[in-house]
């Protein structure tokens, strides 16, 4: 069982909307995957108040329930953690049990800069175990220096980026406020580049 976890302790990054949508893609692709919603807002878990998540949803009340997410959920081939949008403890027990961290920013300043936190814990966490971490661009809009930009901060981290972005579009809204994914649309740029960053993040995992 890998672990993977989305982390950016500032708030409407997109972590939710890719945990979402990838978790999906990942069982479309054949995984068994668990959720663990981390978040005390619990966003994760409401969305799925209906019970249509192709996956199976845990939430976490503490950074022990974290903590123990390698041997608890053993049975799975693939965990996805759900960041909180705050830097906590719990945030330190995800980068603590991931194999792959992946830090969701928009083309949003505060967004980057928020994520300074994380490469902290990352540094400390080196020193026991090396976890790979990778930047995802999410609600990618149509402005070419904003992106530059963005993507010469990331580079400048050391960390890596995934090549593939998701970008702003209502489908990641709307599906989000019905407890449904892109995969319950016919938007197929939508999909396609979930499937796309999914198969890239199989790869990173490799
Ligand atoms: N690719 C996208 N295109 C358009 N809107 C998006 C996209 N990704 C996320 N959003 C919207 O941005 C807002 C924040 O997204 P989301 O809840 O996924 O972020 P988050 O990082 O999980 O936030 P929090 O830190 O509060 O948990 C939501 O309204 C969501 O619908
Ligand atoms: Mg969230």
């Amino acid at each position: 069982m890998k672990v993977i976890s989305f982390i950016n302790p500032k708030g409407g990054t997109g972590k939710t909307t890719s945990v979402i949508n990838v978790a999906t893609c990942l069982v479309n692709s054949g995984y068994k995957v668990a959720v663990v919603d981390t978040d005390p807002q619990m966003s994760l878990t409401n969305w799925n108040k209906n019970d249509k998540a192709n996956f199976d949803v845990y939430t976490a009340s503490s950074e022990k329930d974290v903590y123990q997410v390698r041997k608890d959920l053993s049975g799975y081939d693939l965990t996805v953690i759900d960041g909180a949008g705050s830097l906590s403890v719990i945030t330190s027990a995800a980068i603590m049990v991931s194999d792959l961290v992946i830090i969701p920013v928009s083309p949003s300043p505060l967004d980057f800069s928020a994520s300074s936190s994380v490469a902290a814990v990352l540094e400390a966490q080196a020193y026991s175990r090396k976890v790979e971490a990778k930047y995802l661009i999410t609600r990618k809009i149509d402005n070419a220096a904003m992106l530059t930009l963005l993507k010469d901060s990331i580079d400048e981290t050391g960390l890596g980026r995934f090549k593939t972005a998701l970008t702003n579009r209502q489908t990641y809204v709307k599906t989000c406020v019905d407890g449904n994914t892109v995969f319950d649309t016919k938007d197929g740029a939508a999909k396609g580049e979930v499937e796309v960053l999914t198969k890239e993040i199989i790869d990173s995992l490799m």
